[in-house]
């Protein structure tokens, strides 16, 4: 068995990570450009500025790698890869700066439709993003976001300002990108809460209203093309307990059903499971949800399954309080004896992705797509020039085998976009040094570099397995 003909090849990136121009042609400043640097030990707790001091710090989103003005360059390398498909989001804040405009904003439009038509050009499929930690600021700081149901509206009209304006261009979206950080503490900030401290129920509120508003892109974006693919997108932490003792065993099931199958199950199924509601009942979390919100949630479910990958965790009944506590994509576990780790600490698990592809889909049976994996690592340029990346080559061979073992099973899965398919800032630690691209950026921590491409040993490799839709592997 092997990738279907029309597999969807590509790599993925999000505009505050790679864009900068922060305050250009109108953009108004979204969560992230509040975001100073970080460090490799920053995790989710990077330094979040109310009032942005571009005098005494650093904001790696306002320069990124400067692809808002270097787009042509960029697509021009991924199409010399041979993608097919190229997940990019957009910035809220080019459209609506503020958020709560009553017009959008022209030039934020524009430069959009140039870059579609530059992909177009090239026969490349964009897949799009509507929400990638970029909600505007300004709905944080007035509204507290999506706790306040104006914004459910606010989204609303920009996400149909977007699907009227592309859609003869765009046939793949994504509502919000890994919606299900919204279940953690550190999600809050994401939905827009951080003026002050937030309830649990506060929390889950937000996150109903964010349902909501997908929900109602949804359908919206139905009635403005039938043709259009409008999907979730979830960070999926795959989780074994780390031993078989049925408490170890039973702690992981409860902690995956809350992090992992809650939001697919309100997105997909189109209503809430019965463990979040015991969940809120037990822990007095009491959220306004009508009937009308019901209605939404069953109509306005999603036509394919999106998720990131990158490692696996272990669950052990006493988790809160083990020392052996592995780093992670937005979630940490106990270690697995069994997987190395990345220089950042995340679990390098290649037959995870088969396990995991085979959950999802056995839970949903609607296509799904891998829109994010890859290994963060420090690369090294040599002295004529070269990156040999071999490291993260075999990451990623490692990780195609797995889901075509996965296709074999009988998972529908319709595509597979890398994550910083060209070098961008880690949105964790807010570092250029921890690079994930085919592409090398010469940028470093601090922002210095002359943002110059170049391409890695794993350029020319991944363009070889596009080229034989996954057959070839060979370095
Ligand atoms: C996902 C995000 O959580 O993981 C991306 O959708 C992010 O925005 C990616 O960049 C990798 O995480 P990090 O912290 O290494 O950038």
């Amino acid at each position: 068995m092997s990738f279907p003909k029309n597999f969807l090849w590509g790599g993925a990136t999000a505009a505050n990570q790679c864009e900068g121009a922060w305050n250009v042609a109108g953009k108004g400043d979204s969560i992230s450009d509040h975001n100073r640097a970080g460090d490799r030990t920053s995790g989710t707790h990077r330094a979040f500025d109310l009032v942005i001091d571009t005098e005494k710090y650093y904001y790696p989103s306002h320069t990124g790698i400067d692809s808002y003005h270097r787009y042509k360059e960029d697509i021009a390398l991924f199409a010399e890869m041979g993608f097919k498909v190229y997940r990019l989001s957009i910035a809220w804040t080019r459209i609506f700066p503020n958020g709560d405009e009553e017009s959008p904003n022209e030039a934020g439009l524009q430069y959009y439709d140039d870059l579609f038509d530059e992909l177009n050009k090239y026969g490349i499929e964009p897949l799009v993003t509507i929400s990638h930690f970029e909600l505007p600021f300004h709905l944080g700081k007035k509204y507290d976001g999506f706790l306040d149901k104006r914004t459910i509206g606010f989204y609303e009209k920009y996400a149909t300002t977007l699907f009227e304006r592309y859609k003869d261009k765009v046939k793949y979206w994504l509502t919000f990108n890994e919606i299900n950080f919204g279940t953690m503490e550190h999600g809050k900030k994401i939905n827009g809460l951080f003026n002050r401290e937030y309830t649990e129920t506060e929390q889950y509120q937000a996150l109903h209203n964010v349902f909501i508003a997908s929900a109602k892109a949804v359908i919206a974006g139905h009635k403005i093309n039938p043709d259009f693919k409008i999907g979730c997108m979830l960070a999926y932490i795959t989780m074994y307990p780390k031993t078989c003792r049925p408490e170890d065993v039973l702690k992981t099931q409860q902690v995956n059903e809350k992090f992992n199958f809650l939001c697919g199950d309100v997105q997909v199924k189109g209503a809430y499971p019965y463990f979040a509601k015991r969940y809120f009942e037990k822990n007095n979390i009491q959220l306004d949800i009508t009937a009308e919100d019901k209605a939404l949630l069953k109509a306005g479910t999603v036509d394919y399954y999106t998720f990131s990958y990158y490692m696996t965790t272990c669950i052990a009944d006493d988790l809160d309080k083990r020392e052996d506590k592995t780093g992670g994509n937005l979630f940490g576990g106990v270690a697995n004896e069994y997987l190395e780790t990345s220089d950042w600490g995340w679990q390098i698990d290649p037959v995870g992705l088969r396990y995991t592809l085979n959950q999802i889909y056995s839970r949903y049976e609607v296509p799904l797509m891998v829109v994010e994996n890859g290994l963060g690592a420090f690369d090294q340029v040599e002295a004529d020039g070269t990156i040999n990346d071999d490291y993260r080559i075999d990451y990623f061979k490692r990780h195609i085998v797995e889901m075509n073992n996965a296709i074999d099973d009988g998972v529908d899965l319709i595509g597979y976009t890398p994550w910083g398919c060209i070098d961008l800032i880690s949105a964790g630690t807010g570092e250029m040094s921890k690079r994930y691209g085919f592409i090398y950026v010469d940028r470093d921590d601090e922002g210095n570099g002359s943002l110059e491409r170049s391409r890695k040993k794993s350029f020319y490799w991944y363009k070889k397995v596009i080229e034989s839709n996954g057959e070839d592997l060979s370095v």
